[in-house]
């Protein structure tokens, strides 16, 4: 069969593509790998920008998100003994972030996908994109073992990392990037309130500890490991006591255990392939570039990725204008850049660092924590790279 956007990988980027794209009356299909309940389990972010919460409005899928989301005005950075709320609101002329998980995200633009009567193919197999020099792309794939070919005008690749659509380019058609750090996080989700109203990043000598929730009734934190680290030398226990011990000196009296009901282990890496296009094959999201999650940015940029690609896509079929399309990557990688440079700073920041002889560079790091918690010039420069820079 055929449609107008052929969309591999039905994640974040690629539902939000194919509603934004419905809405305004452009054909889509989704394949994806994997099944449903697997894509709407799949705990990750938990922090939108105000951008991406208006994708979501413009996309139609906001109801829940605007009742059930919390949003928040500050920060809290923790590190040398002291802890320290950045009002991101007061210093941004009143821009602020809202916590809403991933999980849900994808499972409310997956039910208007298919209230809508839009075709996400779940459990495609083999999928391999065909004559993306040309102006008739198409798509194979394989589904309950039958082998399917989906043509297209154009093919939208927001398969993840590991995905198929950035691997089929032609050898030398992008430049990569790329730094792998040596330390990880250990995520938990636990049936407890959160620790304080706001999410605290805590520097520390024992490592990085993040506060993060996902209601007022369940704590989504995270403590740095090592990147070889076994999850089984991880008990509850030795994660609430960490936890504790690196948020400070009165970490022992606010970490409240609970319930852990899911922990697994991110390694951390910046990424960044680019262009963002080769022919009639577009990259985004996590396809065409990946953060370390400190200042929680991934998800945030695979909406702007998509807000450039859906208004370039828009211009296209609507208005018969391929000029914002051709602008696409250009537009899209000047903002990735600056996400990557404020991840990997925060990153920098906020982690210890393994080896000997770092005495110099932990001493840098404690003055540039000191710095930022005593001058509003530079909590303003957090403030608004963390809220999201403009579209
Ligand atoms: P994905 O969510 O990866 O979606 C890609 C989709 O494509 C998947 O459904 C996949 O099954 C499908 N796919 C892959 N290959 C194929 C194929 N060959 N054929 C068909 N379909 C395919 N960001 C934050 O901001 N904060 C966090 O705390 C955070 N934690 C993270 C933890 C982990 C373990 C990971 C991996 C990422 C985390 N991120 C976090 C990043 C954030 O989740 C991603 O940036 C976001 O999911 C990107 O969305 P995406 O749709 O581009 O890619
Ligand atoms: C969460 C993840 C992040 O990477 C971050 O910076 C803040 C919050 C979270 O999962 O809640």
């Amino acid at each position: 069969h055929s449609t107008q956007v052929a969309i591999v990988g039905g994640g974040p980027s690629g539902l939000l593509l194919s509603q934004l794209l419905h809405v305004n009356g452009i054909d889509s299909v989704i394949l994806e790998r994997k099944d449903r309940a697997y894509v709407e389990g799949r705990i990750r972010a938990g922090v939108l920008e105000q951008g991406m919460v208006d994708l979501m409005r413009r996309a139609g899928v906001s109801d829940r998100l605007d009742r059930e989301g919390l949003v928040h005005g500050g920060i809290e950075i923790a590190g040398n003994g002291k802890r320290q709320r950045i009002p991101m609101d007061e210093l941004t002329g009143g821009k602020v972030v809202t916590v809403y998980g991933q999980t849900e995200v994808t499972k409310d633009l997956i039910a208007a996908r298919l209230a809508a009567g839009g075709e996400i193919v779940f459990d495609a197999d083999g999928v391999t994109p065909h004559a993306i020099d040309t102006d008739a792309p198409y798509l194979t794939y394989r589904k309950d073992g039958v082998d399917q070919r989906l043509d297209c005008r154009y093919i939208a690749g927001c398969d993840g990392f590991h995905g198929v659509c950035r691997a089929s380019l032609p050898q030398g058609a992008i430049n990569v990037y790329e730094k792998v750090y040596p330390f990880a996080w250990l995520g938990i989700l636990a049936r407890v309130a959160p620790v304080a109203d706001e999410l605290i990043y805590a520097h520390h000598d024992r490592g990085f500890a993040l506060f993060s929730m996902r209601s007022n009734k369940i704590s989504r934190n995270y403590v740095q490991v090592s990147p070889d680290e076994d999850i089984a030398n991880w008990s509850d226990d030795r994660v609430w006591e960490e936890l504790s011990l690196r948020l400070g000196p009165d970490g022992g009296d606010l970490v409240k255990e609970g319930p852990v009901f899911e922990k697994s282990i991110t390694p951390m890496r910046s990424f960044v392939a680019e262009p963002m296009r080769h022919g009639a094959l577009f990259l985004a999201g996590d396809a065409a570039h990946i953060v370390p999650p400190t200042g929680a940015k991934g998800l945030n940029l695979a909406a702007s990725d998509i807000h450039y690609l859906s208004e370039g896509l828009i211009a296209y079929f609507n208005r018969d204008d391929a000029e914002p399309l051709a602008r696409y990557s250009d537009a899209a990688v000047a903002r990735v850049w600056k996400a990557e440079r404020f991840s990997w700073w925060m990153t920098s920041l906020l982690h210890k660092f393994p080896g000997g002889d770092r005495a110099f560079e932990e001493q840098m790091q404690l003055a540039e924590i000191e710095y930022l918690l005593s001058s509003r010039a530079a909590q303003t420069v957090l403030a608004e790279n963390y809220v999201g820079l403009p579209y």
